[in-house]
């Protein structure tokens, strides 16, 4: 049992948090709202770049193409869908619990000329509104994080996918118990994102009972949390800081400083790929 603890996200206030939160990440993340990755520690690379890597990651492992149907649940302001339609040919429906991030991710469907093959809507992802077995493939890029219920939003997930289908998805988890004295720090950032995390042994059951198969369970920790602490705190801090704060709510730009979170190891990423059996 973790001794972490945070309360249990509202999806309506999940919803409202990232209306609030648009502008700023469209100032500070643009169309990626998740988690950079960065090959080795001494990777250069931008913030920019590590988060298209991370989708890159994601979407390689999607095998899906032209005419196919994919359901990004969480899709954030649209980076992602738009890089698996991009890179697959697929057709893609986005869903955010976010009315603002809806109109955001819909304006960037269109300016990258996309509205066609990617459209997204305002819904929960508890209670999926799409006929039963009618995607080839899920992606939940960062978004059960947010979830009050994993488990029952990978049964909503197992009944939209066809036998046979595939979801990827990223969570975050405790790699190994917190230790108490960065365990206030895990907490605030948990409670202020509206994030919880999972316990390790507890995927592959859960995968399980919603009827899905587990295909592969991948730590990606080292690649990504400590530089994306790093980078964010840095992009919030210091003259551009003041710049963000002048014009944003100060109180979300703190927010999204956690430079004390970089030495936290036990703070886990996962990439977990699993599939619906074949009928
Ligand atoms: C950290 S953002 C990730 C966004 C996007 N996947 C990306 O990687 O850029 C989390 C996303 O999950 C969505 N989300 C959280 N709870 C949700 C729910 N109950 N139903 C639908 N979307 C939800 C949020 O609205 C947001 O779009």
């Amino acid at each position: 049992m973790s001794r972490i603890d945070v309360p249990v996200p509202v999806p309506e206030e999940v919803g409202q948090h990232y209306d609030k939160y648009a502008k700023l990440a469209d100032a500070t993340v643009g169309q990626n709202l998740h988690f950079g990755y960065w090959d080795t520690p001494d990777s250069t690379a931008s913030f920019d770049d590590a988060a298209a890597r991370l989708t890159e990651l994601l979407v390689s492992r999607l095998p899906v193409g032209p005419g196919q149907r994919v359901l990004d649940v969480g899709c954030g302001h649209g980076g992602p869908a738009l890089a698996v339609a991009r890179g697959t040919g697929a057709d893609v429906t986005g869903i955010s619990i976010s009315a603002e991030q809806v109109k955001v991710a819909t304006a960037n469907a269109a300016a990258a000329g996309l509205s066609d093959q990617v459209r997204f809507q305002h819904a929960n992802a508890l209670d999926l509104p799409f006929e039963p077995e009618s995607f080839d493939a899920v992606l939940a890029f960062e978004s059960l994080i947010h979830m009050p219920d994993r488990e029952h939003v990978l049964g909503q997930i197992h009944k939209v996918l066809k036998p046979g289908g595939r979801l990827v998805l990223t969570d975050f988890y405790e790699r190994a118990p917190i230790p108490a004295e960065k365990l206030s720090a895990v907490e605030r950032y948990l409670r202020d994102m509206k994030f919880t995390i999972v316990q390790p042994d507890e995927y592959v059951p859960m995968l399980g009972r919603a009827g899905l198969w587990f295909v592969e369970l991948l730590d990606i920790t080292a690649q990504t949390m400590r530089p994306t602490f790093e980078h964010m705190s840095a992009k919030v801090t210091g003259d551009q800081g003041d710049s963000l704060s002048a014009e944003h709510d100060q109180s979300l730009v703190e927010q999204l400083n956690n430079a004390d979170l970089a030495d936290v190891d036990e703070f886990g990423h996962l990439i977990v790929v699993a599939e619906r059996p074949a009928a």
